[in-house]
């Protein structure tokens, strides 16, 4: 995967009465992934986003998606979502005892297979498939809710995953930052290897989208 910066707008953050005029900017502004978090109650303590729902954004853009996965189990629920080649799907290391077999199920539809880890989660979860990963989703607050602080050792975190991927033969592994990703924190996460960035409320979805994710383009430049 190509280690160029890139934006991943948080679709839960958008007016969902508005989200077609939300998707021509973000197609007019070349973002290149649209981030949507699926929840399900368990994993963490929310609901969000769906089957139908990345059903409809796929039919209506190109962009690739980036499905963030914040289910139990997902290699039993992997066949619900309609994904494929040059999207990115990302499943929690906590989620499964199966991660392995579940990284297996999104590369063999073409995708590419990031695992998530919680900002309590030690890196040595990636061991044993780090030659099966094309990222890694480094959660830099507890995932369930847009809105919250940076949890500050995650920044550390960034720069040991990168190292971690480097030793072990993995540079063009991609290493991508989602929560409270700001400008101010963007440019710090950067700084440490972070690739791909999350944009929300901290960014993206303030009065102007457009002018949000030029000021997140030039802070991750
Ligand atoms: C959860 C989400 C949130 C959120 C990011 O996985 O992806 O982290 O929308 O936006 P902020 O933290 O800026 O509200
Ligand atoms: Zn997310």
């Amino acid at each position: 995967m190509s280690r160029g910066k890139s934006i991943s707008p948080s679709l839960m953050c958008c007016d969902f009465l508005a989200l077609e005029k939300y998707i021509s900017v973000f197609e007019k502004e070349n973002i290149e992934y649209l981030h949507i978090d699926v929840m399900d109650g368990e994993f963490v303590p929310n609901f969000t986003l769906g089957t139908d729902f990345v059903k409809q954004i796929k039919k209506c853009t190109q962009i690739p998606l980036d499905l963030h996965l914040m289910i139990n189990n997902p290699e039993t629920k992997l066949d619900f979502f309609d994904f494929g080649k040059n999207d990115i799907v990302s499943i929690h290391a906590e989620a499964t005892r199966h991660l392995h077999l579940a990284l297996q199920k999104i590369k063999n539809r073409g995708a590419k297979a990031f695992v998530a880890i919680n900002p309590g989660t030690p890196i040595y979860v990636l061991e044993e498939v780090v030659d099966d990963i094309d990222g890694v989703l480094v959660m830099t607050v507890n995932p369930g809710f847009a809105g919250q602080k940076l949890v500050p050792s995650t920044l550390k975190k960034i720069a040991k995953v990168r190292k971690y991927l480097d030793e072990n033969g993995k540079i063009d592994a991609v290493i991508e930052v989602d929560g409270n990703v700001s400008i101010e924190n963007a440019k710090l996460m950067k700084e440490v290897g972070a690739d791909i960035f999350v944009g929300g409320t901290s960014s993206i979805f303030k009065d102007n989208i457009s002018e949000g994710i030029c000021n997140l383009r030039h802070a991750i430049m």
